[in-house]
Order: structure tokens, then sequence, then C-alpha cells
């Protein structure tokens, strides 16, 4: 275990979230696969090697795990581009998408490498032990895909081939971990508020609170319940509605109307939540604003969020406070704030920095994992002082 790395990874729908090691890597990665029938044609190497290998990622991917063993792909902004990429269905479970792993263990080999020079290594094949702090939705681990889910990553040894990738290409990584967990997201997110790296609590006030979650991300918004210091299971509800489609239909108007193609909901978001001329868009060198259609659909998106919320503080009328987490939280941050201030008046909070919210998971399992391994890395030194003492 001596050499095993930590890895904490949330795998979004809408984009994967890492940390690792001592924290002094992390990686974001649009959660886009996309399948290549082929290899793709090898461009001039010298050319290739100007590029970020983030934004270039083409693998091959070995694992026991897969449905579809040995296929190629091109993940995270290399896959935006394609035409056949796909993203994950709100209705399906995380744990029995192939997509989830290909995108974990894209991260894994990136994070090995990327630790490595790779033109002075001879040997193109890399070892990496890593000990894996994941989460998944909660009603999937109600219904014990955790378990499952665990087991596949734990049984095998998982290996990732760098293809047309600046730097790495022709590199291979053996992925083999030497612990998993899998936490259940919407505890995660308690965890984190509550407690530091080395989960001393740092919020006494909310510790023994009845608290919910409100994690709105790209495309599902999750609730959760804590109650007794845990998550209540049966209290926790989940919908298949985020914001990408809102971002998606504003990318479209803005089409239509202006005739302006934005590349991706990276832009839309970027219009709404800047700093410095927010809402406007440069048409044929004019300033144009564009916020009559920005706050209708953020609007409308919004009011049903608000239901939720209504909904699940009905059900569970002693909540305390309420915190809004994820991406979509970020997003939607004023207008759910105006709506409280006019209706119910929840005593509702979010995070001032974006990032908090949208790193969330990933910095929950990462002191999850790390207190885990913590803990277990103890034992066998206090044994292996008994066995010294005892000779
Ligand atoms: N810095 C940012 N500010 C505001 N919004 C952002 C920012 N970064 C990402 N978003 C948007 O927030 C949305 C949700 O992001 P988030 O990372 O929380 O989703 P996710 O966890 O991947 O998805 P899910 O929770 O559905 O699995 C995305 O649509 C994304 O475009
Ligand atoms: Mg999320």
């Amino acid at each position: 275990m001596s050499n095993s790395r930590i890895a904490a990874i949330d795998v979004g729908n809408d984009a994967l979230k890492a940390n690792f090691g001592k924290l002094e890597h992390s990686l974001y990665i649009p959660n886009v696969v996309a399948r290549d029938m082929e290899d793709r044609p090898v461009i001039g190497i010298e050319e290739l090697d100007e590029k970020d290998p983030l934004d270039n990622l083409h693998i091959r991917v070995h694992s026991p795990a897969l449905q579809e063993n040995n296929a190629i792909y091109r993940v995270g902004n290399l896959a935006t581009k394609t035409t056949n990429s796909t993203e994950l269905d709100p209705g399906s479970y995380k744990s029995e998408e192939d997509q989830t792993l290909i995108m974990l263990f894209a991260s894994l080999a990136l994070d090995t490498v990327s630790g490595k020079d790779a033109k002075s290594s001879k040997n193109n094949v890399i070892d990496a032990n890593y000990t894996l702090g994941t989460g998944l939705p909660l009603r999937e681990v109600k219904e014990g895909k955790d378990v499952g889910y665990r087991s596949q990553l734990l049984g095998s040894v998982h290996q990732v081939e760098f293809l047309v990738t600046p730097k790495y290409q022709g590199m291979k990584v053996n992925i083999k971990f030497d612990e998993v967990k899998v936490y259940p997201e919407g505890f995660a997110a308690y965890v984190n508020l509550v407690m530091d790296n080395d989960l001393n609590i740092i919020n006494k006030e909310l510790i023994d609170k009845q608290i919910l979650i409100q994690d709105i991300g790209g495309l599902s918004t999750d609730i959760a319940v804590i109650r007794n210091r845990n998550v209540d299971d049966d209290k926790a509800q989940g919908f298949n509605l985020g914001v990408s489609e809102s971002l998606e239909m504003i990318r479209d108007e803005i089409l239509t109307k202006h005739g302006v193609e934005l590349d991706s909901r990276r832009d839309v978001v970027d219009i709404i939540t800047r700093k410095n001329d927010r809402h406007h868009i440069m048409v044929k060198g004019s300033r144009t604003n564009v916020h009559d259609i920005t706050d209708r659909i953020l609007l409308e998106l919004a009011k049903k969020q608000y239901r939720y919320l209504r909904n699940v503080w009905q059900k569970n009328s002693q909540s305390e406070i309420c915190y809004f987490v994820g991406g979509g939280s970020a997003v939607l941050k004023e207008y759910i704030k105006t709506l409280n201030n006019r209706l119910d008046g929840f005593n509702i909070d979010f995070f001032e920095d974006e990032n908090e919210s949208i790193w969330m998971m990933a910095n929950a399992y990462y002191k999850l994992i790390s207190d885990y391994i913590r803990k277990n890395t103890k034992e066998p030194k206090k044994q292996e002082q008994k066995a010294a003492s005892s000779k």
C-alpha cells in the first residue's frame, strides 16, 4: 500500500472532477466520450506536441469491467468536436455505463503519465497503484449498485493506452486499485460542509441539525436529507433535470435571434456568470444584450428547482437550512434567491465561490479517502512494532 496514490474522483454527468496525491494535481474533464471506429490518422508529431494533452485525449481501454473491451475513444474536449459523441443519459445508472469507467480510467492514466517525463521513459508501460475514493448517486447506492461497481474496479487490472495524444502517444498505463471506496453523493456533500481535511469538525452549529442539500448538476438534481449525522435514504429525492438543457436552449435562441453560434454550453455559462459585461455578446462587432433570452430561460428553470425544494421541505418540515451546491446552483443563484424572497422565505444558502460548489464532491471524497488511509496505515505499523518487540 506504500506506493499507492490517492485519487478522489467525482464522475459528474457534466464533468469529471478529480484530486490526486497530496492535492498537487487535479483534473476537470467534460464527461463526453466518442467511440472511434478506426485509428485516427497520425498527424505530424511535432505539430501534435504543441497541443495540450487534455484537449486531445485519445485512448484505447482494456478492462474486463467494460461491456465493450479494447475499444478506442476520444474523451473530453476532443470528443465534443465529433458528431457521434455521447453524454450520459439522465435516466441511466452511472454504475452500469461504460462511459463512467472510461472517464475514470482516462483521468487516472492522465494523472500517472503527467507525473512522468514521457520522452525519457524507455519503458512505455507504467504500473500505477491507486487508492480510490469516489461516489454514486444515492439512488444507486440505495439499490446496492455500489457493491458490484466496487468489486469490478478492484477485481482486475485496467489498461489505458494513449494513441494520438500529444506528449503521451504510445504510453500504456496499467491501473490497479489497492482499495476502492464508493460513497453516496449526498452524504459526501455533508461531510465537506462540516469537516476539514483531517475530518475535524469545523461546523459545530451544523453537525446535529437536520439539513437539506440540493445539488443541481448538469443533468440531474439531488436533494439529500441529513439527519442524525447521516443521509436519510428514504427521504432523499432525485430529479432528472439539471442546467444543461437550459444552457442548450439559450445557445439555440442566441443562434436563431442573433445568428451567433456559441461553441459550447461553457460559453453560455461564461456569458451569464462573468463579472464584466454579463448577458452581452458581440454580434458583427457590436455589443449586444441577450438578457431577455437568458433571464426567461433561467427563471423558468429556477422555478422548477424551487418547486423541488418546496416539495422536499414540505415532507421534511423540521429542516433548518438548505445548502445549494453543484455548478447549477452557481448559475441559478440569483434567480432562486429572488424567488425565495418573494415566496416562502426558506432558510437557504449558497457558496460564494462557484468552484466550491462544483468541486464539493471531489473534495469530500478526498477527505473521506484520506481519513480511511490514515486509519488503516497505522495498524500495520503497530503490528510490526509488536512483532519486533516480541522477538
Ligand atoms: N464555473 C462555473 N460557473 C457556473 N456554472 C458552471 C461552472 N462550471 C460549470 N458550470 C455549469 O454547471 C453545470 C453543472 O456542473 P456540475 O459539475 O455541478 O455537474 P455534474 O456534477 O457534472 O453533473 P451531475 O451532478 O448531474 O452528475 C454544468 O452545466 C456546467 O456548465
Ligand atoms: Mg454533480
